[in-house]
């Protein structure tokens, strides 16, 4: 939204649509905008005529969908604007726009699914929403027995047909106009479930409402006066109330999005209604005890984020950067947090005596978060002595296992944001156990959940399939291990060998990457197979279902990561000479087991390609013409870090190979925010 500063239709347009290019990555079968158009002007708008004329006496929204990624709606907005004759140049010294990209759950891609959905056909009332409201269906049946149609399947359609209800009601009941925010308290009021909204509406030109209950909703604040003061940042939602200055304001489920724009940004908290009119923001708290919503005054924050990060810069594709920058990711991970020899994690400082007087470790996540928490679980049963069990968020849900006081959970999400760790969270939460955040979102939902937490700061990850978050992950898990098993004087040579390790591992990482070009040509060797197996054990079973699953996301081929100790209970019977089996095989204490599961799996044939540690080769490799990549050794609890890089290599190749969409994967999306 633009206060008190010209800008021209096509600027308006080119904002929101580069907003949802940021925020594509998150979901990308469908997209839509909403901007104003003066019909009245009358020339050549085609798809309305004159004696068609509103029922309202502001502009009425224009509202674009289509179907597919947002260069498609891109497209297709050009085309209908051209075709309608409208003026890109025309200038607007306030103008409030909503965009939205989607992620199909309730109904599937179409133009009569996205958003914005719509109260009618005057769209009086718009939403973009994200996230899922569960009791639509009561709510729709309400609304269609007061003759309201419904156009879509989604659960969203129920949101702006509810604020023309509430909003036609106390028009009916003679009472003044109900104000932009009483709507939408009261539609908030009535839905369930968990959503970040923004309504635009011809009723309300030129003001913007944005509202949230468990999603994260940033509203980002860019001030434009003369060249003296610019830049200068609000510092406080009151400096917003009275002000007259030209600004711009946005409101994102991401900060990716306003980065580029502005880095002065408020994180809106649960159940609060945002309102811009007039250029003004006001803040109100809804509190389900209270009849009304109280007013409240937030700080602002500026984030720490630099637009490098959302950009691609020289490389081809966000998940090739994202592999590149590992070195450096890791070394922001460990910033200020290695010292004297120790570790230390601000976040969970005042939390380590209780964690170390659990009964037991739970770790949580869904996906890679997952597989990153199974490589930290035996250094963190090494140093805490306390036992540590894994649990995939959805499948803890499912069985509601038993959670205790005495637990500690450990919630781990690259995002901060998956439905399912949220809703497990808040199990555990209600079930008394302690809960840790490790997420790289600062200001994500499960950051701002949780009893305390690290952030892993490896910056902002754009590719679906996550590599650097993977890799920090694993490192910031290991030193919340360090951190746990400090107090004991039995483990400190083992932890002052990891700390060494921990600060050469961007060094040994920069060493691992060299391995691209060797990647590359075993990529163009299996581009054409339909399967691979990947075996690992101890350390490095995360590194096997993480390898797996980075070529299932991207390269699209069925791949399967396997226990090597299970070989023999089933998968053996798969091998021929035809299946490629990567065996990780790097030296750690599982070393000559995975020694005899390389001969067992030649003595049936097998096609193998053998990762292990420098000058290794020989001694794994059982006959000369075996596949062998050799990797640098560090510390064995920190080597699944070394290890999955050749793997997210191969990955990243063959789907370039096979002509695939690296970093937007069919069907998948990188913060899954429904169940
Ligand atoms: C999705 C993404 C995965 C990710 C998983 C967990 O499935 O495609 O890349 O590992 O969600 O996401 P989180 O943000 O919780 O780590």
């Amino acid at each position: 939204l633009n206060y008190n500063v010209a800008r021209e239709r096509r600027y308006i347009m080119e904002v929101l649509f580069n907003g949802l290019r940021r925020l594509e990555y998150r979901g990308y079968d469908s997209a839509g905008i909403a901007i104003d158009a003066d019909l009245r002007q009358g020339a050549g708008y085609g798809r309305v005529e004159a004696e068609r004329m509103p029922p309202y006496d502001s502009l009425p929204p224009l509202v674009f969908r289509q179907e597919g990624k947002i260069e498609s709606l891109v497209r297709s907005v050009y085309s209908d604007v051209d075709a309608m004759d409208l003026n890109l140049e025309e200038s607007f010294p306030v103008h409030a726009g909503i965009a939205h990209t989607r992620w199909a759950t309730h109904g599937v891609p179409a133009p009569r699914n996205s958003h914005p959905q719509s109260s009618d056909a005057w769209n009086e009332f718009l939403v973009v929403h994200n996230g899922i409201i569960t009791n639509y269906e009561v709510l729709k049946e309400t609304l269609v027995r007061h003759g309201f149609t419904f156009e879509s399947e989604t659960d969203t359609e129920v949101i702006p047909k509810l604020a023309k209800f509430v909003f036609d009601k106390a028009r009916e009941e003679g009472e003044q106009t109900a104000t932009f925010s009483q709507v939408v308290t009261e539609v908030m009021r009535q839905l369930e479930g968990a959503f970040a909204l923004i309504f635009k509406s011809a009723h309300y030109p030129n003001e913007l409402i944005a509202c949230t209950r468990g999603s994260t909703l940033i509203l980002g604040v860019k001030e434009l006066t003369d060249d003296k003061v610019r830049g200068k940042l609000f510092h406080d939602v009151k400096d917003l109330t009275k002000d007259e200055k030209p600004k711009e304001l946005f409101f994102s489920s991401d900060l990716c999005a306003i980065v580029e724009h502005t880095k002065n940004y408020l994180a809106i908290e649960d159940n609060e209604v945002v309102h811009i009119k007039d250029g003004c923001v006001s803040i109100l708290k809804f509190d389900y005890g209270r009849e009304k919503p109280a007013s409240v005054q937030r700080a602002l924050s500026v984030l720490e984020m630099e637009v490098e990060q959302i950009k691609k810069g020289n490389y081809d594709h966000f998940m090739q950067k994202e592999i590149h920058e590992q070195p450096h990711s890791l070394t922001t991970t460990m910033r200020g947090r290695l010292k004297d020899n120790s570790v230390v994690l601000g976040g969970l400082k005042e939390h380590l005596k209780t964690i170390r007087h659990s009964r037991r470790i739970i770790f949580i996540g869904c996906g890679t978060s997952y597989n990153a928490a199974l490589a930290a679980r035996p250094l963190f049963e090494e140093l805490s002595g306390i036992p540590v069990t894994m649990e995939l968020a959805s499948d803890l849900q499912d069985r509601q296992g038993p959670i205790y006081r005495e637990d500690t959970a450990v919630f781990v999400s690259q995002s901060g944001e998956t439905a399912d760790t949220l809703l497990a969270l808040e199990y555990a939460f209600a079930n008394g156990a302690l809960c840790v955040g490790v997420t790289n979102t600062v200001g994500s939902t499960i950051a701002r959940k949780t009893h305390c937490g690290i952030h892993i700061n490896a910056g902002c990850e754009i590719g679906v399939a996550s590599t650097k978050a993977y890799t920090s992950q694993i490192v910031a898990m290991a030193m919340m291990a360090l951190a746990i098993g400090a107090d004991r004087i039995s483990t400190q040579a083992r932890r002052q060998s990891i700390v060494d390790d921990l600060s050469n591992l961007p060094n040994k990482v920069s060493e691992v990457l060299k391995l691209d070009g060797e990647m590359r040509d075993l990529a163009e060797s299996l581009i054409d197979t339909q399967s691979l197996l990947v075996f690992g054990r101890g350390y490095n079973y995360a590194t096997a279902l993480e390898g797996a699953l980075k070529v299932k996301e991207v390269a699209l081929m069925h791949s399967e990561g396997m226990l090597a100790g299970e070989m023999k209970h089933g998968p053996l019977a798969l091998v021929d000479e035809t299946l490629p089996i990567i065996v990780i095989a790097t030296r750690d204490a599982c070393f000559s087991k995975q020694q005899s599961v390389i001969q067992q799996l030649h003595a049936r044939k097998g096609r193998l390609i053998i990762m292990c540690s420098e000058g290794d080769a020989s001694s794994v490799r059982p006959v000369e013409s075996c596949k062998v990549i050799e990797v640098p050794r560090v510390a064995d609890c920190l080597q699944p870090v070394i290890n999955v890089i050749p793997l997210q290599l191969l990955a990243y190749h063959l789907t370039v190979l096979r002509g695939f969409d690296v970093d937007q994967p069919r069907n998948l999306a990188k913060s899954v925010t429904t169940q």
